[in-house]
Formats: structure tokens, C-alpha cells, sequence
């Protein structure tokens, strides 16, 4: 079922993403070019489809996310350019391709990071994106501004960094994870839920108790797969983790542990979504998906 909703959903996103990167003048056509090669690189577009999924389960078209799901890509993308950079992680391959510094060149990489952000602000405020009320675009991009700033992933990049060669207990790394990548996972679900106009704050209760169980397994997964997947299928390199000594799940409980870990939140995210009928089915999916997936 995955396969299918997630090709759906990518061709969806991606014809709205495709419409940002026209560059105004032939000055900025470098700049508009890394900025669209940091996007439309492939990528699984995660973040995209809970939004759409969010806003499915409260019964309304997948299209009025639209401005939610191009938005969490533009942040997620842009965190991906500067998470590359060799001031932070620095790695030369991304979805299988060069990272945007080794393609273009670092000051334009940051540049690049620095207009998708902006972009993606932009995508909740544009009437067609996000046809939504004034009252409900501005509750979105409250969301997505806490969720990206210090308060969520800038802060949990910055613990990162600041944890390399440290043991972390688990409570620490949680604490890490939750902000570094469960930030923006659960704001693309709250968005896309808010962007329905029909999310109530139970809705919104469940909905977020779901979206930090699979924020955190995502990030679970995400170490998993440093150790035991390979360069080829993840499109980065493989155990750049390891090599850089990051504190990890797998690292600070073992791999099996790790494994458990994130087939018990998938559980968790699962029984959040107990009072949704048929209509969270995709959300469901996406749960599983995030934990079973290879790359
Ligand atoms: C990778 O995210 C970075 C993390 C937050 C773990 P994804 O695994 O969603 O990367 P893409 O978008 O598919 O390349
Ligand atoms: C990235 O985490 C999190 C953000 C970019 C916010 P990682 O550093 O683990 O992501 P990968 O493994 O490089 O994709
Ligand atoms: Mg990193
Ligand atoms: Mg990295
Ligand atoms: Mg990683």
C-alpha cells in the first residue's frame, strides 16, 4: 500500500515544489539551480506524506496540504544541505549524489539552506499552496517556526555537534532526537492535520501522540540503518556514524535493542491512532513504513 500512496503523494508534492525554483533574474539562476538540485534529488518525502496523511485522516482531500507538505520538505531539505556541510557532518554524498557543497561550493551551499528556509515560510503563506483562513496559516507557520528553530531541530543539530565523542545516556539522546529529527516529524503531522480546518483538539492530542513515536523511531531507524545498511542503498555513505563516533541508539543500547526499540514506538504511534477509523489508514502505513524501511 506504501508503494503506491507514496508515489501519489511524491508526484503530488513534487509538481508544487518544481514551481518555486524559477529564478526572478540570470544573476540568481546559480543559486535557484543549487537550491532545486538540493530538492529535487529524489528523497523519500517522508515528511510530505504525513502531512497529507494527517490531513486524510480527518477526512479531507490530500491536496489542501499542499503549502504543509512542500514546506517540511523545504526545511528538511535545507537542514540536509547545511547537516552536510563540513563545519557539521561533512559528507560528499546525498541521495546519491553529491552533497550541494561538493556539487556547487560551500558559500553556496549555505545560501542555497538559507533560501529553502525561507521558502518554505513562503509556501505556508501562498493562497494557492494554502488556501486555508488567515487564523489557520498562522497556527501553521507558529508550528513549523517552532518546530525548525532553536526550540526544535536547530537546537537538536547543536546538541548533536556538541555530543561527538560523548556517551549520552538514553535519556540524553532521546532528549537529542526528539528535537534533531522528531521536531519536524511531528510539525508535518500537525500541519497537515491543521491544514484539514477540521482538526479538533482531541484530534490534535492523538494525532501528536503518534507523531513523537515515529519522530523518534524514524531517528532510531535512521542510526540503524548506519550500521547495517550499505552506501548504495541509502544514497549516503554508511557508518559515517560510527566513523565520526555519534552518539547512537544502536551504539548505546546494541543493535538488537536498537531494533526493539523501534518496533515498540511503531506500537506506540499505532495505538495513538485507536479512535481514527479507515481514514488514517496511510498514517498506519507510514508507521510501519518508517521502521521496516532499507534506506
Ligand atoms: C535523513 O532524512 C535525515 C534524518 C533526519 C534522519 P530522510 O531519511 O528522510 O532523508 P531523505 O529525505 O529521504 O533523503
Ligand atoms: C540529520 O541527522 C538531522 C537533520 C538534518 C536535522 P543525521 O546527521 O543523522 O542525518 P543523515 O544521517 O546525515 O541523513
Ligand atoms: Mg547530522
Ligand atoms: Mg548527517
Ligand atoms: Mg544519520
Amino acid at each position: 500500500m506504501i508503494g503506491a500512496y507514496q508515489a501519489s503523494s511524491q508526484a503530488r508534492v513534487d509538481a508544487a515544489l518544481e514551481q518555486l525554483f524559477v529564478a526572478p533574474s540570470a544573476e540568481l539562476a546559480r543559486l535557484y539551480e543549487a537550491m532545486r538540485y538540493s530538492v529535487m534529488n529524489g528523497g523519500k518525502r517522508v515528511r510530505p506524506l504525513l502531512a497529507y496523511a494527517a490531513c486524510q485522516a480527518l477526512g479531507v482531500a490530500p491536496e489542501q496540504a499542499n503549502g504543509a507538505a512542500c514546506a517540511v520538505e523545504l526545511i528538511h531539505a535545507y537542514s540536509l544541505v547545511h547537516d552536510d556541510l563540513p563545519a557539521m557532518d561533512d559528507d560528499d554524498l546525498r541521495r546519491g549524489q553529491p552533497t550541494t557543497h561538493k556539487k556547487f561550493d560551500e558559500a553556496c551551499a549555505i545560501l542555497a539552506g538559507d533560501g529553502l528556509q525561507s521558502l518554505a515560510f513562503g509556501a505556508l503563506l501562498d493562497t494557492q499552496l494554502s488556501p486555508q483562513s488567515d487564523t489557520i496559516r498562522l497556527q501553521m507557520v507558529q508550528a513549523l517556526a517552532l518546530a525548525a528553530g532553536p526550540a526544535g531541530m536547530v537546537g537538536g543539530q547543536a546538541i548533536d555537534l556538541g555530543s561527538v565523542g560523548l556517551k549520552l545516556d538514553q535519556k540524553a539522546l532521546e532528549y537529542m532526537h526528539r528535537h534533531k529529527t522528531g521536531a519536524l516529524i511531528e510539525a508535518s503531522v500537525k500541519l497537515g492535520a491543521l491544514a484539514s480546518a477540521r482538526a479538533t483538539a482531541a484530534d490534535l492530542a492523538a494525532l501528536q501522540q503518534y507523531a513523537q513515536a515515529i519522530g523518534l523511531a524514524f531517528q532510531v531507524q535512521d542510526d540503524i540503518l548506519d550500521v547495517e545498511s550499505d552506501t548504495e542503498t541509502l544514497g549516503k555513505r554508511q557508518g559515517a556514524d560510527i566513523a565520526r563516533d555519534k552518539p547512537t541508539y544502536p551504539a548505546l543500547l546494541g543493535l538488537e535493542a536498537a531494533k526493539a526499540y523501534a518496533l515498540e514506538l511503531r506500537d506506540q504511534a499505532l495505538t495513538a491512532l485507536q479512535g481514527f477509523g479507515e481514514a488514517a489508514e496511510p498514517l498506519r502505513a507510514l508507521a510501519r513504513y518508517i521502521v521496516e524501511r532499507k534506506n
